[in-house]
């Protein structure tokens, strides 16, 4: 498969009066035609900065974004830029208030037509299409949000959190359109999400985030049943149902910030005097598994005993 979106060392720190945050600090992966890249991470580690960096709407401080070779770090507009959408956490905060459904698809095609084609699509009926956002569910909406994703023939979406706003009973159904529309059209997905019980199902490779940084990325498969890093040993131990087998790891609340050192050292419960003081890159521990914990292999024998 050919490599379409190469991310090499990317950074984002947002300057407040209370101080900096490391939004994104130093992440690169690729993505390949047709492939979902899972990102997870929970609330503030730095998923949709890194979402929306990728895609110039938010300018780096740092590093490459490569689309099909070519770089595009820093430039809004390219020729195929339109190749590259997004569909937004909330579909009530996103979408203007003062558009009708046809409008909202109508700003991305310009083309009638094709608005009843992609609503359709999405699963839309034509009565829909003159309701305003405050008429329409929360489902009904991220319908139209998908639609004018589409609405440009797109080859990479990012998808932030495209489900956690709605209710359980419309979650499956917006998932399943996802991956129909991946099969159809080849697309590529950059799938954000806080729970992995979600993005395990739809991605075929995750990347753990903490605190901006990737700790841990695996094929969905291995990352679920071979964590290696703490923190996505905990956030597997925190799903129900078929994570069961994962035990408990009794993480700290602790937000110290590190000066040096692991991430999650302050958190962590096997941290050891020098992950608090060691530079700790993400490393080759097996076949396409990266991960930053220079204890993950004792940690492994440890879990296995308890
Ligand atoms: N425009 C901004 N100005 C200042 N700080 C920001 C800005 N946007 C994000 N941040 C900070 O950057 C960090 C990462 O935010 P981001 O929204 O990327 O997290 P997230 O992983 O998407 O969280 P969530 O799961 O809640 O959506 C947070 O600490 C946030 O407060
Ligand atoms: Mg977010």
């Amino acid at each position: 498969m050919s490599i379409l979106l190469e991310v090499k060392d990317l950074h984002k720190t947002f300057h407040a009066d209370h101080g900096s945050v490391k939004a994104v600090d130093g992440v690169s992966f690729t993505l390949k035609k047709g492939e979902t890249l899972g990102i997870v991470g929970e609330s503030g580690c730095g998923k949709t900065t890194l979402g929306r960096t990728v895609l110039g709407l938010i300018q780096a401080d740092g590093g490459e974004i490569l689309w099909k070779g070519q770089n595009i770090t820093g430039r809004k507009k390219f020729p195929g830029r339109e190749k590259m959408q997004i569909i937004f956490q909330d579909p009530y905060n996103s979408a203007d208030p003062g558009y009708t459904v046809e409008k909202i698809i109508l700003e991305a095609c310009r083309d009638k037509k094709k608005v009843d084609e992609l609503m359709a699509r999405v699963g839309l009926t034509p009565a829909e299409k003159y309701r305003y956002p405050h008429e329409l569910s929360g489902g009904q909406l991220q319908r139209a949000g998908i639609a004018r994703a589409l609405a440009m023939n797109p080859e990479f979406i990012v998808c932030d959190e495209p489900v956690s706003a709605l209710d359980v009973s419309y979650q499956s159904k917006i998932i399943s359109l996802l991956e129909e529309l991946q099969e159809e059209q080849g697309l590529a997905y950059l799938f954000i999400s806080h729970d992995l019980a979600v993005v395990r199902h739809i991605a075929d490779r995750i990347a753990i985030m903490y605190r901006g940084k990737i700790v841990e990325t695996a094929p969905a498969r291995t990352i679920a049943e071979h964590p290696l890093h703490p923190y996505t040993r905990f956030l597997l131990s925190a799903v129900p149902g078929p994570f069961d087998s994962h035990p408990d790891i009794p993480v700290k609340t602790e937000e110290a910030v590190n000066p040096a050192g692991c991430v999650f050292a302050y958190r962590c419960p096997f941290a050891e005097k020098d992950c608090y003081t060691e530079d700790i890159p993400l490393k080759k521990k097996d076949t396409d598994h990266l991960c930053a914990c220079i204890y993950s292999g004792y940690i492994d024998k440890y879990m296995s005993r308890i």
